[in-house]
């Protein structure tokens, strides 16, 4: 780690996501956005220019040719193993985009290389960063909610992002991850032990993904969670919707996130409902929760204190989506193996 308090940073993957973690980076006082990465050449450079910082097509020229002392990746899912594996190798701190992999597997390689390469790693679980979800963590962990009892967690968005995606990744793994970690995370130190999912697709057909899915989730203490993801809501309603009710044996705990009390009208578009808690934009930047989770990044690895962000749980959540996953397959309720 360089000494002169500005942690030296590159962003792999210049797509959706990619694109908010360099703004981000580039207003922080203590980083620095040295360079900017993406397989697709046209997309590194147009950011770059945006964010005057250097641009590569190639990880491993990067981290040989920059100083850096940490990277993020924003690549899709897909290949968060294959970018982690060089930026770990060349002993770069990683914040990494949620979920930390596609599977169990690929998460626990994850966790090995950074372990074998003694660097820190954080995955962007940006409900870490929501008042909402994080008072109820800590609610709970006083025990003012008692003994928790049961747990429903429901996201929904437009099928705009389906359409967007193309069935390159599931529900599960973009939006879902949230809640499956959240729920981790209100039922500690419980472990879920079971899990059972259905799902429905109409809809989204044409787009390659499923409409909804409900899962229930058993852990080792009796608690009993549902988790629903839909995104199928008509293009131009509500961008998104979530709540979550947390019943314990001496309390409960309500979280609604619909009307994020602002719409636009307009004679000639359909009326904007614009985000305005994780990433909105005005002043011409991102705001909101992500950056609060990419400044925790910075002062932390720069500091040394430990992250907000549990690796383990991210894991755990991987390997709960993959029941999950295992229990569609099959129909019938999954034991989750360790
Ligand atoms: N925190 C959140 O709520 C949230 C929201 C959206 C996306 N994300 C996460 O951000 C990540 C990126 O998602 P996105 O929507 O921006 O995807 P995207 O498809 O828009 O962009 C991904 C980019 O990565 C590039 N890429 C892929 N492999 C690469 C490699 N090996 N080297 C260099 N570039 C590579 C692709 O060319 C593409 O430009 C995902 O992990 C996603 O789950 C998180």
């Amino acid at each position: 780690m360089n000494n002169s308090g500005v942690l030296r940073m590159a962003v792999v993957g210049c797509g959706y996501f990619g694109e908010k973690h360099a703004d981000i980076i580039g207003q922080l006082s203590n980083a620095e956005l040295v360079a900017v990465c993406d397989k697709n050449w046209e997309a590194a450079k147009r950011l770059a220019q945006r964010t005057s910082c250097k641009a590569y097509e190639d990880i491993e020229e990067m981290l040989a040719k920059e100083q850096l002392d940490a990277v993020s990746i924003a690549v899709s899912e897909t290949f968060h193993l294959d970018a982690v594996r060089p930026v770990a190798k060349a002993g770069k701190h990683i914040l990494l985009e949620k979920p930390i992999a596609r599977n169990t597997e690929e998460a626990l390689e994850i966790v090995r290389l950074a372990e074998e390469n003694q660097i820190r790693l954080m995955v962007g679980h940006v409900l870490k960063w929501d008042g909402r979800y994080q008072y109820t963590a800590e609610a709970i962990a006083r025990g003012d909610l008692g003994e928790v009892i049961s747990m429903y967690l429901k996201r929904s968005s437009t099928n705009g992002t389906v359409k967007r995606l193309h069935g390159k990744i599931s529900m599960f793994h973009y939006m879902g991850v949230h809640d499956f970690e959240a729920m981790l995370t209100f039922a500690e130190p419980a472990r879920p032990v079971k899990a059972y999912a259905q799902w429905v697709g109409k809809k989204n057909v044409p787009y390659n993904g499923k409409d909804t899915v409900f899962n229930t989730i058993t852990f080792d203490n009796g608690i009993v969670a549902c988790i629903q993801l839909c995104w199928a809501l008509p293009e131009g309603s509500l961008d998104f919707v979530a709540c979550a009710e947390v019943v314990g044996t001496k309390g409960a705990s309500y979280i609604d996130v619909k009307d994020q009390g602002l719409s636009i009208y307009r004679e000639e578009a359909p009326v904007e409902y614009p985000e305005l808690t994780y990433w909105p934009e005005y002043y011409g930047h991102v705001h909101g929760k992500l950056r609060e989770e990419i400044s925790h990044f910075v002062k932390n690895t720069l500091s040394g204190e430990p992250y907000a962000v549990s690796t383990e749980r991210a894991v755990e959540a991987v390997r709960t989506i993959d029941a999950c996953f295992e229990s569609l397959k099959t129909g019938m309720p999954v034991t989750i193996e360790r």
